[in-house]
């Protein structure tokens, strides 16, 4: 009899879940116990979450940025970056919109926003040094220097130094599945401010229907009306993307705006 759970309803924190693992994936104890290791080292050293997240980073894109943003290889790197922008282009996405891309890693969608969108109409913002001089080096890849695209180090999500109203996209892809519950809170708190009036927010998240629960400090899971409610608490309607769901991607996405009022309706 199999025991196997829906990804949706298995907790990755629980000690039954990784004994069961250990014992299917024997190949995987080794680097899962270097990860543990290298947890507790940087969260000895560091004073919150984003300084934590940010050595994370640094150590993963030392050894290579794509592995880092989460791809295995190049070829799924691309994929993943064209999947993202497949997506908003279908949801609209005109090269006049002003797109803010929260935690946008070395590019892997922002390459191609950037391309499609009029010059400087593209800010990246993001905590990691490191995966943001990657950014660059993707921005010379792709000869994208003539969009002068915005890329910035940030160290919360306040948004304080952005003008009001001023995004009619802003993008956070794989950003929330690392973010504990607080950092979410004041990304909602902020980001309302610096949105246009018909704009809206789309997020990723790793959505469990179980309990809620994350892995070692990197991997957090949470159910959509956690999230949704959380949005709702700043006076923003959310409303969970069926559209999304069909691709080939392990999160689910959550679009947020200022109203019920949305581009695609
Ligand atoms: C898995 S990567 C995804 C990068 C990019 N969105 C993509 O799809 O390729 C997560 C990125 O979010 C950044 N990040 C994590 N927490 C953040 C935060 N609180 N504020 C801004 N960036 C953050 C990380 O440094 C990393 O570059």
């Amino acid at each position: 009899m199999s025991e196997r759970l829906p990804s949706t309803r298995r907790n990755r924190a629980s000690l039954a879940y990784k004994l069961r693992y250990a014992a299917k994936n024997p190949d995987k104890i080794r680097p899962y116990v270097g990860r543990v290791a290298r947890d507790l080292r940087i969260r000895l050293s560091s004073r919150d979450h984003v300084a934590y997240y940010r050595a994370v980073m640094r150590s993963d894109a030392a050894r290579s940025p794509e592995a880092a943003v989460g791809s295995r290889s190049h070829e799924r790197w691309l994929a993943l970056g064209q999947m993202q922008f497949d997506y908003l282009l279908k949801h609209g996405l005109k090269p006049d919109d002003r797109l803010l891309e929260i935690g946008c890693g070395n590019l892997r969608a922002g390459w191609r926003f950037i391309d499609h969108l009029d010059a400087g109409n593209y800010y990246g913002i993001d905590i990691s040094p490191d995966i943001l001089l990657a950014a660059q080096n993707t921005l010379v890849q792709q000869d994208l220097r003539d969009k002068l695209p915005h890329l910035t180090l940030v160290n919360d999500l306040k948004l304080r130094f952005l003008p009001s109203e001023y995004f009619s996209v802003v993008h956070a892809h794989s950003v929330f599945s690392h973010s504990p519950l607080e950092v979410i809170d004041e990304c909602l708190a902020h980001v309302g401010r610096i949105l246009t009036p018909d704009g809206f927010f789309d997020f990723t998240f790793d959505r469990t229907e179980g309990t809620e629960h994350h892995v070692l400090h990197e991997d957090f899971y949470y159910r959509t009306e956690t999230l949704i409610a959380l949005a709702e608490k700043h006076g923003f309607t959310a409303r969970f993307m069926d559209d999304w769901e069909e691709l080939p991607h392990g999160q689910s996405k959550i679009r947020v705006t200022h109203s019920t009022r949305d581009r695609t309706d």
